[in-house]
């Protein structure tokens, strides 16, 4: 099988290499006309939300002169939001969060970010449970996979009592999943997380681990910033690569009110500093 198998592979490889000289050889003119209007056309903005390389938003206009979102020209950071539901749709049901009406709480879902997941759950992880299962949490690497998926290589959460399939779903690679085997939707990583983390999953529904925006009123509509928008779900606790964290320089501090000098008012406090 194996013998059939890689010279069945290189042939696939050769042939992308095929494909590509004969893409090359395509028509001059479509590429130099292809080239003028990249060149004309401005750089799009993008700006990032919460995790680098998985919370981008590229500026777009909602009407004239009504962007979806504004960036900090310091940081790139998401300053401003044109609507901040936009490109949300509902939350699924959560436990415990059934009071809210339906529709009040959205996400942004992450599936359409996860550019892998479509072919992890076909190409290779065809449906059945994996052959070779590892046993334990140290399993022998797959350089494919690792080529594919740095983050596996180097893998930094729960410190190696944790593993892939821990999270993944057995069966359906475009899952996670629950304690007992049920599929998770990955616009739903706070019922992952929530397994082990309970007591995060308690603070974020409370609203006082994550981030909200939208309607100020306690009742009003809000989006809900999922765990994974902020953690990096394979690097959680490496201080090297900052957990995943972006380090984001302070903005420069707002302009001073007319008439205000330097902000030795600042200074000043109603309540006697000792
Ligand atoms: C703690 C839970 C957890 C563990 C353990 C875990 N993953 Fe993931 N993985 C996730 C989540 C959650 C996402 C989706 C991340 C997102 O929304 O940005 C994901 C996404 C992925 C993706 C899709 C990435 C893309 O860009 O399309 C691949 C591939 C993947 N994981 C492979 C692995 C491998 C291989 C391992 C084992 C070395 C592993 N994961 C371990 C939770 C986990
Ligand atoms: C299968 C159980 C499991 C799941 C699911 C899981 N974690 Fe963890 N997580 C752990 C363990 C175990 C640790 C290590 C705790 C320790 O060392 O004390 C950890 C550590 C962490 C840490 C670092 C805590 C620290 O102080 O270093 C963060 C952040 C974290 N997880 C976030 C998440 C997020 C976000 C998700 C969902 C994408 C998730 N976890 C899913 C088991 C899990
Ligand atoms: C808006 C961003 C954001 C969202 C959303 C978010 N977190 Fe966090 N979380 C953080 C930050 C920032 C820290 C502090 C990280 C650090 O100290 O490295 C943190 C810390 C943690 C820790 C470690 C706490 C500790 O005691 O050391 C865990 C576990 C965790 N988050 C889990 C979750 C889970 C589960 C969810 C979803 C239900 C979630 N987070 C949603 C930003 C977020």
């Amino acid at each position: 099988m194996r013998r059939i198998a890689l010279p069945a592979a290189i042939l696939a490889l050769c042939g992308g290499a095929l494909l590509t000289v004969v893409a090359q050889n395509a028509p001059q003119a479509d590429a130099a006309a292809a080239a003028s209007a990249a060149a004309s056309a401005p750089e799009p903005v993008v700006c990032f939300e919460s995790r680098q390389g998985a919370t981008e938003i590229t500026q777009r206009e909602l009407k004239p002169g009504w962007p979806n979102v504004k960036c900090s020209p310091v940081t790139g950071a998401a300053l401003w939001y044109g609507d901040p539901y936009d490109g949300t749709v509902p939350m699924a049901k959560m436990p415990q969060m059934e009071d809210i009406p339906e529709g009040q709480a959205v996400v942004r879902p992450r599936t359409e970010k996860l550019a892998l997941l479509a072919q992890c759950g076909v190409a290779c992880h065809n449906g059945k449970y994996p052959v070779g299962f590892p046993k334990d949490n140290k399993p022998t690497p797959i350089p494919t996979m690792e080529a594919m998926y740095p983050d596996a290589k180097n893998f930094q959460h729960g410190r190696g009592r944790i593993w892939c399939l821990d999270c993944h779903h057995n069966t359906q690679r475009n899952k996670l999943s629950d304690h007992f085997g049920q599929p998770i939707s990955f616009d739903e990583p706070q019922l992952l997380c929530g397994k082990c983390h309970g007591d995060k999953l308690r603070d974020w529904r409370d609203g006082i681990h994550g981030k909200r925006i939208g309607e100020f009123a306690s009742n009003g509509k809000k989006r809900w910033f999922v765990c994974t928008e902020c953690h990096n779900a394979h690097n959680v606790q490496d201080g090297e690569r900052n957990r995943g964290f972006v380090q984001v320089q302070p903005e420069s501090p707002p302009q001073l009110p007319r008439g205000m000098k330097d902000t030795s008012w600042e200074k000043t406090h109603p309540i006697p500093q000792h």
